[in-house]
Order: C-alpha cells, then sequence, then structure tokens
C-alpha cells in the first residue's frame, strides 16, 4: 500500500485550509477561519479551522480533526484512501505496490463502486469519441443539440452502445466483479446466475460528479422518444448514491459558487451544461425533483445566495411557489427568474451569450418574498377574503426566515405592498413562528417519548429529563429566554445599554465646530440584567447560563472586559462551545447588513445598529423571562385550583388575579417594546 515516507509527505503538504476549502467556503477570523459545518445542520458559522494548528473544529457537534481526518470524515473513506486522495490533490506521487489479493478484498465496498464507475466513466466517454457508433449516434446527437465538444469532454458524457452487454463484457475481461456492476447497476438482470446486461444501452450519459468529483451514478438519456420508454434512466440508489443528497453539477460549479457568491437553480443536466456553455458556471440542478434538506446544505456551505430559474409559463410559476419553504428555513436568500415562456434554461442559453443571459437575469430577478407577494396581490384584487388568505400565505414564509432582521425588513417592504400597518403583519409573524415553535417541539417530544416508552419507566425518565434540563441538555420552559439574555451577556458584556449624547459647539481657532459629548451613560448589559433579575427574585434555571451569568458579574467593575473573548477562549469546552455559538450570530448580523448597506459600512453599522438597540432588546429580553415565570406559575394555580379544598380556593383566587394583573402589565410592556426579535 504506501510507505511510511510518502505518507509523512503528504502530510506535510496537506494545508487544513487548503484541504476544507474544497468543501466548504471559509472566511477569515482573526488567526483562525470559519464556515459552515459539513457535518450537522449549520446555520451560523460552528466551523473553525486553525491554519497554525493545521486543525479543524466544529464547536457546535464536535466533528473534525487533522487534514486526513477530514477527508476520511467528509468522503467517507478510508484513512488509505483520503491518503491516496491528498497525494492526488497536492501531486505527490504514490508508490503504490500491487495489491494482494487479501488487500484488494480488503478495499472497501465504495471504493471498488467508486474504481468501477470510473472505469465506466473512461469507457463510454471513449465510446462517444472514437467508436463509429458512438460518434455516429451519440457525438451528433449532441453537436445536433448544439453542445460544444469541449463542454461535452468537460461534462465527461458518454455513450453507452447498442449491443445488450457490450459495456459488462468488456467490465468482465478488466476484471470487475459481478456483484459490484450489480450494486452500481451499470449492469442489471441476471437471475439465476444468468449473463448480464448493460443498463443504458443505446443511451447517452451523464456521469454525476460528487463534490470532489468522483462519479457517483450516470443518467442516460434516450435519443429518440420511444412510447412508454422514460426519457431518463439512472443509477439505481446504492451505498455510494442517493439521488437526493447529491446535485448535479456541483462539482463544476463549487468555484464559480464561490466567486460569484451566488448559486443558479436549474432542472435538468442539460441546462447545467447548456449555462455553462454559455458561460454561466455557477449552477447546479436538482434533477427534476424537489430540493433535500441535504442539497440546500451543500451549496449553503458555499453561498447563501440562490437563484432559482424557470420558465415563465402559469407550470413554471407555479413550480416557482412551491417548494421554497425549505430554503427560506435554511437562512437562504432566495431570488427567482423567471425565463420568456416556453423556455428552459437550457433552451435559453443556446441562443445567448454569457452577457446577454447576465442582462436578462439581472433586470428580471427578483426577490422571492416579493415575487411571491407581487403574484399574489395581482390575482386577488379587491377581495378581502381572497386578501386576508393572501396575507397569511406571504406571512407564513416570511416567519421562516430564521434572521431576525432579514425577517423585519420583509414585513416592512411587505407592509408596503400590501398597504398595511406593519405592527399587525409583526404581530401575525410572530404568532406563526410561535405556532410553528411549538408544533416542532410538539413533534420532538412525541419523538422522545416514543423512544423513551421502550426503554425506561416513567417516573425514572421524567427524573431523568429534569437532571438533563438542569445540566442544560434539553431544553427546559425558561431555557429560550435565559439563552437569549445569556447571549446579550457574552456579546456585549460591560456594554452600557445606552448612551445620551448632546451636541455642543466649541471654537477651534476661528471655526466653530459641534461636537457630540457624553452627557449620561445607563449601566452595563451584565449589570443591568443582574439587577433586573434580583429585583424579581429570578435566577437562571439552566446550569451552564447560570454559571456564566455568575462569572461574568465578577468582570462588572472591569471596564475593558471583553466577555465574548472571555468565554470563547474559556477552559471550560462547554461554554467555550456555547459562547462561539453565539458570537457567531453577531457575524451573521454583519453580513446581512453588509448587503442592506453597502460592504464597509455594513460591519460596523451592525455592530451599531444592534448597540442603539440594547436599551430595547435587554429589557425585553429579561421581560420576557419573567413572562414565562408569570405564566407558569399561573398554569400551575389552575391546576392546584381544581384540586383544591372550599378553604384553600379563596386564596388561589387572589393570587391568580394577582398574577394575571402582572401579566397584563408585562404584556403591554412586550408589546411596547419594537418586536424584532422572538
Ligand atoms: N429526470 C429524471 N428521470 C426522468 C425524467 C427527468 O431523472 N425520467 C431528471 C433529469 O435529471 C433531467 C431533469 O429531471 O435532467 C429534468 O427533466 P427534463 O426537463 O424532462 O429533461 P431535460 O434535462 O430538460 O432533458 P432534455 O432537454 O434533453 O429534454
Ligand atoms: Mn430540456
Amino acid at each position: 500500500m504506501i510507505d511510511h515516507l510518502t505518507i509523512a509527505r503528504i502530510q506535510d503538504a496537506a494545508q487544513i485550509v487548503d484541504v476544507v476549502s474544497d468543501f466548504v467556503t471559509l472566511r477569515r477570523r482573526g488567526v483562525n477561519y470559519v464556515g459552515l459545518c459539513p457535518f450537522h445542520d449549520d446555520r451560523t458559522p460552528s466551523f473553525y479551522v486553525s491554519p497554525s494548528k493545521n486543525i479543524c473544529k466544529c464547536f457546535a457537534c464536535g466533528e473534525g480533526g487533522s487534514p486526513i481526518h477530514f477527508v476520511m470524515k467528509h468522503e467517507q473513506l478510508s484513512y488509505y484512501e483520503a491518503l491516496k486522495y491528498l497525494a492526488r490533490k497536492y501531486g505527490i506521487e504514490v508508490e503504490e505496490k500491487e495489491y494482494t489479493d487479501e488487500e484488494k478484498q480488503a478495499q472497501s465496498d465504495r471504493e471498488s463502486m467508486f474504481i468501477l464507475n470510473e472505469y465506466a466513466r473512461d469507457y463510454f466517454v471513449k465510446i462517444l469519441h472514437s467508436h463509429p457508433e458512438g460518434k455516429a449516434v451519440g457525438l451528433s446527437y449532441f453537436r445536433e443539440r448544439g453542445f460544444r465538444d469541449d463542454i461535452v469532454k468537460k461534462f465527461q458524457l458518454g455513450y453507452s452502445l447498442e449491443q445488450r452487454d457490450a459495456f459488462t463484457t468488456e467490465a468482465n475481461k478488466a476484471g470487475f466483479r459481478r456483484d459490484y456492476l450489480l450494486k452500481t447497476g451499470l449492469s442489471a438482470g441476471g437471475d439465476d446466475n444468468r449473463p448480464l446486461v448493460d443498463r443504458f444501452r443505446g443511451r447517452v450519459l451523464f456521469p454525476v460528479h460528487t463534490l470532489s468529483g468522483k462519479v457517483v451514478a450516470f443518467g442516460g438519456r434516450i435519443l429518440k422518444k420511444v412510447e412508454n420508454v422514460g426519457k431518463y434512466v439512472n443509477s439505481p440508489e446504492s451505498e455510494i448514491y442517493s439521488k437526493s443528497r447529491e446535485l448535479y453539477g456541483i462539482y463544476f460549479a463549487k468555484s464559480a459558487i464561490v466567486k460569484q457568491d451566488k448559486c443558479f437553480l436549474v432542472e435538468g443536466y442539460t441546462d447545467v451544461i447548456s449555462m455553462h456553455q454559455a458561460g454561466i458556471e455557477n449552477v447546479v440542478a436538482s434533477s427534476g425533483t424537489a430540493l433535500t434538506h441535504g442539497q440546500i446544505r451543500m451549496i449553503h456551505r458555499f453561498s447563501e445566495n440562490i437563484t432559482l430559474l424557470y420558465d415563465g409559463d402559469p407550470a413554471g410559476i407555479k413550480a416557482a411557489l412551491r417548494g421554497i419553504d425549505l430554503l427560506l428555513e435554511d437562512g437562504m436568500n432566495v431570488k427567482v427568474v423567471l425565463l420568456p415562456e416556453g423556455e428552459d434554461p437550457d433552451s435559453f442559453a443556446r441562443r445567448q451569450n454569457a452577457e446577454q443571459f447576465n442582462r436578462f437575469i439581472a433586470d428580471h430577478e427578483v426577490d422571492f418574498i416579493r415575487f411571491k407577494t407581487q403574484l399574489l396581490l395581482e390575482e386577488t384584487g379587491d377581495d378581502p377574503v381572497k386578501r386576508a388568505g393572501l396575507i397569511s400565505n406571504v406571512v407564513e414564509s416570511i416567519a421562516l426566515i430564521p434572521n431576525s432582521i432579514t425577517r423585519s425588513v420583509y414585513i416592512q417592504e411587505c407592509a408596503q405592498m400590501l398597504q398595511m400597518q406593519e405592527r399587525v403583519l409583526i404581530a401575525e409573524t410572530n404568532r406563526i413562528r410561535r405556532r410553528n415553535y411549538d408544533r416542532k417541539k410538539e413533534l420532538k417530544q412525541r419523538e422522545e417519548t416514543v423512544s423513551e416508552a421502550g426503554t425506561k419507566n416513567e417516573s425514572a425518565s421524567s427524573v431523568n429529563q429534569e437532571q438533563k434540563q438542569r445540566k442544560g441538555v434539553v431544553a427546559g420552559p425558561y431555557d429560550r429566554y435565559e439563552r437569549e439574555i445569556i447571549r446579550y451577556v457574552i456579546r456585549y458584556g460591560n456594554t452600557p445599554i445606552y448612551r445620551k449624547y448632546e451636541k455642543q459647539k466649541r471654537k477651534e481657532g476661528k471655526k466653530v465646530v459641534e461636537e457630540d459629548i457624553l452627557v449620561e451613560e445607563g449601566p452595563g448589559v451584565t449589570e443591568f440584567v443582574l439587577y433586573d433579575l434580583e429585583r424579581d427574585h429570578i435566577n437562571f434555571s439552566n446550569e451552564l447560563y447560570r454559571r456564566i451569568f455568575e462569572e461574568a458579574t465578577t468582570f462588572v467593575e472591569h471596564s475593558e472586559f471583553d466577555a465574548g473573548r472571555h468565554f470563547i477562549s474559556h477552559a471550560d469546552p462547554e461554554i467555550s462551545r456555547l459562547a462561539s455559538e453565539l458570537m457567531s450570530d453577531r457575524y451573521q448580523l454583519s453580513k446581512i447588513h453588509s448587503r442592506i448597506l453597502g460592504e464597509e459600512e455594513g460591519d460596523q453599522s451592525s455592530r451599531l445598529l444592534e448597540q442603539n438597540l440594547l436599551n430595547s432588546y435587554v429589557p425585553r429580553a429579561t421581560t420576557e423571562l419573567k413572562n414565562a415565570y408569570v405564566l407558569q406559575k399561573i398554569e400551575e394555580i389552575k391546576i392546584a385550583l381544581k384540586k383544591a379544598t372550599p378553604d384553600d380556593e379563596n386564596g388561589l383566587i387572589t393570587q391568580l388575579q394577582q398574577l394575571q394583573q402582572i401579566k397584563r402589565l408585562l404584556a403591554k410592556e412586550l408589546g411596547e417594546r419594537i418586536i424584532l426579535k422572538y
């Protein structure tokens, strides 16, 4: 296999930033880099890459390690396969001994399937370009469609001969085993050890590549229309291929997606290829099915901007409205372009050069929410009932957006388009978000009860649940309110929740200059929270949050204290992990603002914006926690009332009345503050 000297050379050559960048867009943060973690469902960048240590690490899920480990995990390769991958990447020649039979046996199934697929790809390419039938039938088909030869080569398009077992026979001769021919689906049939036949015979082939360029599957297109025969035949699902996980074209698109910070999404193989030919390379296809969460995550790792291209006929417009939820939920900025009626990206791109196509996109690209609102608005006219339906329809979409600032921007805009009060849309959005949240929670609880029911008896599991809750492993009823407060404490520490300035004129030589003079300063965030919660005898119920808060309060006298830095580099990994999670959020905020305000101002202003709002955000966060306590207490008293003796009843009712009074006060206070965060 691989000798030790070569392994050492590979280890020396492999730079973690470089290796990870092939799969995740990284941005510099201080001496490190961050990006969205490829190993879990990451919405705020938790994946840290340290060039000096040459390792990567996800603060949220814990995955990571050396370049070799990263490749092993990401590409699902064995140690040796990962070394070979890196050797190829860095042009290091690997002195490989002939495999013994044992070693061959030991190679994983996956690796064997990849090797066979690569062999098949090369074979089909060769047939397309050199075999008389390949040239006459396959290559001329592509040429008639207008695919240039260089594009046909780039996408490794191929042709499978009409003869029923041409490929299978070749592969047998080359020593590929029957079970792998079946597993990859390149060959089919052969019950009871009868001979196998080629799955793709008589079709042109589109290999499907993974992010790193390995061939996981083929799509085979029939050339002439035949009744009752599918236009495309695809490789079956297998150990290495799941249609809903791959995106056609991602391997050829990823660097363009990064460069343009944007990804086009189309339906089919031919759309991707024609757009490349027209010079637009940041494009992938969902291959005719609805996007899955996994596919979205793959795009999201490279950019959060996605533009969907559809035919401008009614069917295309319908399609544009469908299946966007997942994208919004994932925090993507979704845009839509409707092509002229009857055109798909393939036909359209063939008649345009890159410049014309890009111009068309720039002129016709609309933000998804705006698009949807406008479209529905045209449909409903003045009908008040339909209008109500429209509003809730639009708000359902807005409510999915995870980032509160983006949400509020949309709310503002839609309020204008719909000529409605913003306040009403805000309330409706919050209601839907709460409903979605409750639904999710319920679903999760149901799952948990189901999985626990089988193993433990009920009382034991509820004790367990309580322990977990206190440790902060499982969210308790106050958890999300406490988390919100802790988020401010970690991010802003001793920053005053407000500062008041007054303009003062001052003479400077002959000129009179006006200056802003600080005249008043509020308490620091931590200090405010400390007194506000103490007033109502509230402490953090989550143990982790309590520890963090107590530590933060010991620093309130130190004006230089940088809470974010302190907690991120904390010795307790639980604390540093939480802190880096809560801090990365700021980064997201800045990005949104860069988009709204332009690159340079963005970073500055998003901080300023949130700092100016601290005065309403932080008290709101503590009020919300108090509110949660009151609501909980009310529930408890209501339950107690059901079982109460007449003697106890009066006392309970008085308590209930008092609490409801407080509840009204709190609701009023919460209602008066701008509801941006939920
Ligand atoms: N598709 C599929 N199986 C089918 C039909 C379609 O997998 N039986 C997928 C393919 O990935 C195809 C995409 O859905 O590329 C879009 O389908 P369609 O628009 O019918 O095909 P095109 O790619 O546009 O092919 P062509 O332009 O050659 O008709
Ligand atoms: Mn087409």
